[in-house]
């Protein structure tokens, strides 16, 4: 366990997390948190370039305990009825303790308030634990991209393309 971990919990009252929609302002945090969860992390331009899309829309895990960094987020996009989510990410602080899915709850509930009818992502057909979730919450595979990731030293892998209905 790493210093601060320990100190926090130590000393700090664990952090408990609320979800909010995401601001300009989370650009950073979300950047550092993609770089630790993905072998090709987007820069603090990128999510500003996706942020100022007006399709654009997204959740974030933020703790109440005022001191620890961002739980969590997910970014989608919208448009004429259909909906993706972009990228979600939860920090490797936390795992499966539920962040996930409320973050995709929350994307699921604002999408169906806009009107979207699908909502569509894709996954890596060796992750486990995003597949899990996605499965938990009715979403089904409809298509395969072979070779769509880049896993670094050549090789690439296989993306399984999900689809959920949201009426
Ligand atoms: C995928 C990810 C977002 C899941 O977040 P999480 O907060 O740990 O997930 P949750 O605690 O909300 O889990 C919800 C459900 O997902 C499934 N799940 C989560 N982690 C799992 C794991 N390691 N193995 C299998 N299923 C898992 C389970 O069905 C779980 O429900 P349960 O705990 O009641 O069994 C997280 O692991 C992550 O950020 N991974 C790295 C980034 C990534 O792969 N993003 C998805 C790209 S498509």
């Amino acid at each position: 366990m790493n210093p601060v971990t320990l100190l926090e919990n130590l000393f700090v009252r664990k952090a408990e997390f609320d979800i909010f929609p995401v601001t300009m302002d989370d650009c950073h945090d979300m950047s550092l948190l993609h770089a630790e969860r993905f072998y090709r992390g987007w820069d603090e331009s990128e999510f500003h370039s996706l942020m100022n899309q007006p399709t654009a829309f997204g959740y974030a895990a933020r703790p109440n305990n005022g001191i620890s960094s961002l739980g969590g987020f997910v970014l989608g996009r919208e448009a004429a009825g259909e909906s993706e989510i972009l990228t979600i990410a939860v920090s490797g602080r936390y795992p499966r303790q539920g962040l996930g899915w409320r973050l995709m709850l929350a994307a699921l509930r604002d999408m169906r308030g806009r009107g979207a009818e699908t909502m569509f992502l894709e996954v890596d057909e060796g992750n486990a634990a995003a597949q899990g979730l996605y499965r938990k919450l009715g979403f089904r595979i409809v298509a395969e991209r072979r070779g769509y990731y880049d896993l670094g030293n050549g090789r690439k892998s296989t993306a399984l393309v999900m689809r959920l209905d949201l009426r």
